[in-house]
Formats: structure tokens, C-alpha cells, sequence
């Protein structure tokens, strides 16, 4: 059986990169045969950056809003809040103590948020690897759909769950793999197509965000990064053009179609032209999934009622891990 988990964090909006890098990907999945899901709302890796404490509240409803409204189905999949599970709090500890400082330092994403003033960084952003590892050991999830830019944080949860397993002598914890699928699995900046779209861009024009309407995506989509030459006849012909590149990634991961597929439909076409075709199937795509966002939103109430299902279930399964690691690591139970 595969049991499947992720989560993004509600920082900020969702946007194109998380929704094509991660949450398409999971809803393919969850139609899979034998598979379990849960894909929690990551409050506690938000916590990692100062939040202002009703905005993360709302954001975390927001959050389980774009899941159900890009197609996760709660009768399928566990969607739930990682606050709300305390294990999850508890098993980082454990683990902290059996990862290495060294391998936190080298931890790209450490690298970038802390910047150059890493003595100032908090202790939270420099563990955060360890409680996603933990978020993961916990239910002992075999695979972890997540965009490129997680694969490091992937690689230590395998680590620590091997480190642990060899200290105790146990096959106890499941190294998860990475599932790092499509094309789109790094989506770039509208406007610098060597950077990474992220939540924490400064420009706004940067992103094309789920909640984004049709006007403001087209506008967007408009000021993308291109070059001065046409689509090239070949894949080949993108290289050393990240911006070029980039819109055609995205086409294809919006029509589901391979970049391939792309060129041979649009070789010889002027951006222009292509850029307007790019901005109808975006909105096409996302419109719907901003209108169903916005429904769910107007009832927390039922949003509440799923997290809190979705969180007992996935509660039960991290209470049973928790106490059983805390057996194999020789800590005294309560009768
Ligand atoms: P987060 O919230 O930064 O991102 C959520 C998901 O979106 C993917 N993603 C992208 N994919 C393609 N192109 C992009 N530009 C892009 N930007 C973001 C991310 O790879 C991710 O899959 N640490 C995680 C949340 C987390 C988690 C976990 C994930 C906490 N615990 C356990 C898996 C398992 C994060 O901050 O994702």
C-alpha cells in the first residue's frame, strides 16, 4: 500500500508553482488504487517567519479551501492541520537529537531565507528540515509529492529515518521517496526565468496567484519575461532561454500535454500571440478553482468541519508512531 503525504504552508497566497509543482499532482494521485492521503496545512513551518496570529488563522482555512477546490476530495484524502496533531512537535525533537548541524547548514533554503545574517536567524528556520522530516516519519508515508525545491529536505527526512533505524537496530521508520513529478516541478518567475515563482517575491508581477482574475493573469502573463526570437521549432531551441522556456513549461503543464507537444504546435509563433493563448487556458484553468475557493471561504464552518475529521484521522495514526518511538528509545510510558 502507498500511503501518500504533503502539505504547503499558508504563508501568504497560493500560486501558480505550488499548484502545479505539488497540489495537480496530488489530486492524480489520490485516485490511485491502494493509496492512503493526507495533505496537512503546514502552520508550523509557517511559524518559522513572524505571522500575525488571525492571518494565519484565515490563511489556514485558505489553504484547505485551495486543496478542496483544486480537487482534493475529503472522502478520499485526510486534509488537516500539522498544529493540530502534537506528535508531529514531539517526534522533531526526538529526531533533532540525531541530526547533524552540519547537514542543517547546508540546507539550501536555510541558505536563502537566513541570508547573510545567519547568526541572527532563528533556531526554527534552521530545524525546519527536521520537523518536515518528522511531519513525514510520523505516518510513515512511502511517497511525498513536492515540487523540486523540497528534494533536499527529502534526502534528510531519509537520512534521519536511516540514522534512526540504524542507532536502534530496527527497520523501523520507511524512507519515503521523493515524487517530483512533470515538467513543472520548478516553475520560474514571470519576470526572471532563473529564479524560482515564490510566495515571498517581492514583485507581485512575479507570480500569477490561484486567486488572481482574469485580467490581472493576462496582464501578468503580458509582462512575462521572453526574448526577442520566436518559438523555436525544437525543444533544443529553449535552452539558454529560461523566460521562453518557463511560459512553455507552464502552457504544457496547464493543457497536460508534454513541452514537446508545445513547440510543435506554436514553432515560428511570435510571443505575442503565444502569450494570449497562454493567458485564456490559465484562466480557463484557474477560473473555476477561484470561484469554488471563494464558495468554500464563505462557509469556515464546513471548512472546520473537514479539518477537524481530517486531523483525528491522521492523529490516531501519529499517536500510535509517536508511542511506539518512544518505546524503541527507552522512555518510560504511562501505564
Ligand atoms: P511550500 O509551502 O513552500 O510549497 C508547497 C508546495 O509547492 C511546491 N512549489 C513549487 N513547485 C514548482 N515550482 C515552484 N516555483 C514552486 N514553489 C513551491 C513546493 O515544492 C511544495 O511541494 N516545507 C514545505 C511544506 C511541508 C511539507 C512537509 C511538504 C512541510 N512539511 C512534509 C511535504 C512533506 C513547504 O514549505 O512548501
Amino acid at each position: 500500500m502507498k500511503r501518500i503525504l504533503s502539505g504547503m504552508q499558508p504563508t501568504a497566497q497560493l500560486h501558480l508553482g505550488n499548484y502545479l509543482g505539488a497540489l495537480k499532482n496530488w489530486v492524480a494521485l489520490q485516485n490511485e488504487p491502494d493509496s492512503e492521503n493526507f495533505y496537512m496545512v503546514a502552520d508550523l513551518h509557517a511559524i518559522t517567519v513572524p505571522q500575525e496570529p488571525e492571518a494565519l488563522r484565515a490563511a489556514t482555512r485558505e489553504i484547505a479551501a485551495a486543496y478542496i477546490a483544486g480537487g482534493i476530495d475529503p472522502a478520499k484524502s485526510s486534509i488537516f492541520v500539522q498544529s493540530a496533531v502534537p506528535g508531529h512537535s514531539e517526534l522533531m525533537w526526538l529526531l533533532a537529537t540525531m541530526t547533524q548541524m552540519g547537514k542543517l547548514e547546508r540546507m539550501t533554503q536555510f541558505k536563502d531565507k537566513a541570508g547573510k545574517n545567519a547568526e541572527r536567524a532563528g533556531l526554527g528556520l534552521f530545524a525546519y528540515p527536521v520537523l518536515m522530516a518528522a511531519d513525514i516519519l510520523i505516518y510513515k508515508a512511502t511517497h511525498v509529492p513536492v515540487g523540486e525545491d523540497q528534494k533536499q529536505h527529502l534526502e534528510l527526512a531519509r537520512e534521519v529515518a536511516s540514522t534512526f533505524n540504524t542507532r536502534y537496530g530496527q527497520d523501523f521508520f520507511i524512507q519515503p521517496e521523493p515524487f517530483i513529478m512533470g515538467a513543472a516541478a520548478r516553475v520560474m518567475s514571470l519576470q526572471d526565468g532563473t529564479k524560482k515563482m515564490s510566495k515571498s517575491d517581492a514583485s507581485e508581477k512575479s507570480r500569477i496567484n490561484l486567486t488572481d482574475d482574469a485580467e490581472t493573469i493576462a496582464k501578468k502573463i503580458k509582462k512575462a519575461q521572453t526574448d526577442p526570437e520566436a518559438l523555436p521549432e525544437t525543444l533544443a531551441g529553449l535552452e539558454g532561454r529560461p523566460g521562453a522556456k518557463n511560459l512553455v513549461t507552464i502552457y504544457a503543464a496547464l493543457a497536460d500535454i508534454t513541452p514537446e507537444a508545445v513547440i510543435k504546435d506554436c514553432a515560428g509563433k511570435g510571443w505575442g500571440e503565444f502569450k494570449s493563448a497562454l493567458a485564456d487556458l490559465a484562466v480557463e484553468k484557474l477560473a473555476p478553482m477561484t470561484r469554488r475557493m471563494q464558495e468554500l471561504m464563505s462557509d469556515p464552518a464546513e471548512i472546520d468541519r473537514i479539518l477537524a475529521q481530517g486531523s483525528e484521522k491522521a492523529g490516531a495514526l501519529a499517536e500510535q508512531t509517536v508511542r511506539q518511538t518512544r518505546e524503541i528509545m527507552g522512555f518510560w510510558q504511562r501505564p
